[in-house]
């Protein structure tokens, strides 16, 4: 029998490093990044509808139904495949937004994925990438569905192995508005570009994330967060912020610095995946 629903997940990522590398002429920017898939997931429930209606059922504070990406998602795949069906979307949002760890770009990707499936559109994980790129720079990453090193815009990927281990996340509390930081006239735009083949653990810890430093002086509890999470390790924003990390061996280790961090911050740790949750359905 066909299926008439899923349940699915929307994980969150890491940029382990970002560097600006130049900037296109339609005022996008050339980047070098490494995302990291983790275990923190925004879930949604996804059914068909026998109409061509893309409904999102829940409330959302901050996100209209109209503009939110899971719908605009849902209305490009319908359009793209002239398919006759339509869908109820239902979200339930833990990932900060304007936090910098993906959460809208992978909602939309994991919509894309879903209905891809349900509607039984059979576009490949190239094209649905290609779909997924009119949503944002990020969301081909997550239909991707491996750890990837990104060059680009982020859209051109490349698998990378990385190790298996635990990050403590911390929510500033601030929205960070990704396109003020890519725009501020101090961002430093030429950053050497490096090799995928010199990407290791080791060599992830020198490479900085160059969208940091104009984020911390717009934002300085960015930066507050970043000097206190210091004190355990090689702490870093990730994306255009808010949200900082810090990476661990293992899980007891990843505790014993959540323990510690101020009231004032939400923190949270998670643990590396090696794919997407959702990745079989490609
Ligand atoms: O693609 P996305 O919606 O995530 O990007 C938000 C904004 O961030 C863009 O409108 C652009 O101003 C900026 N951006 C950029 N270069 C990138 C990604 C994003 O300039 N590679």
């Amino acid at each position: 029998m066909k299926q008439t629903r899923i349940h699915c997940q929307a994980p969150a990522k890491l940029n382990l490093f970002l560097h600006v590398t130049g900037r296109r002429a339609d005022g996008y920017h050339l980047l070098q990044t490494a995302f990291q898939l983790i275990d923190r997931c925004d879930t949604m429930d996804i059914a068909i509808r026998t109409d061509n209606a893309i409904v999102r059922t829940n409330d959302i504070p901050g996100v209209s139904a109209e503009t939110d990406l899971i719908v605009r998602a849902a209305q490009l795949l319908q359009q793209h495949t002239r398919c006759q069906l339509g869908a109820n979307l239902t979200l339930n949002k833990i990932l900060p937004m304007g936090g910098g760890v993906g959460g809208g770009s992978s909602d939309a990707a994991s919509t894309l994925i879903a209905l891809n499936h349900l509607w039984q559109t059979e576009l490949n994980k190239a094209e649905l990438m290609q779909l997924g790129l009119q949503l944002g720079a990020d969301v081909p990453f997550f239909i991707f569905g491996e750890n990837a090193f990104a060059e680009g815009i982020g859209e051109e990927l490349q698998v990378i192995q990385t190790p298996e281990r635990w990050f403590v996340v911390i929510e500033p509390g601030v929205q960070v508005p990704t396109p003020a930081i890519f725009s501020a006239k101090e961002l430093t735009r030429d950053s050497k570009p490096v090799r995928i083949a010199d990407f290791s653990s080791t060599a992830e810890m020198f490479w900085k994330n160059d969208l940091q430093t104009v984020a911390c002086a717009l934002f300085p509890v960015v930066d507050e967060a970043v000097t206190w999470l210091s004190q355990f390790g090689n702490a870093k924003m990730t994306g255009s912020g808010a949200c900082v990390f810090c990476a661990f061996a293992d899980e007891a280790a990843a505790d014993k610095v959540i323990n510690q961090v101020p009231d004032r911050w939400v923190s949270w740790k998670a643990k590396a995946l090696s794919r997407h949750p959702m990745a079989d359905l490609l």
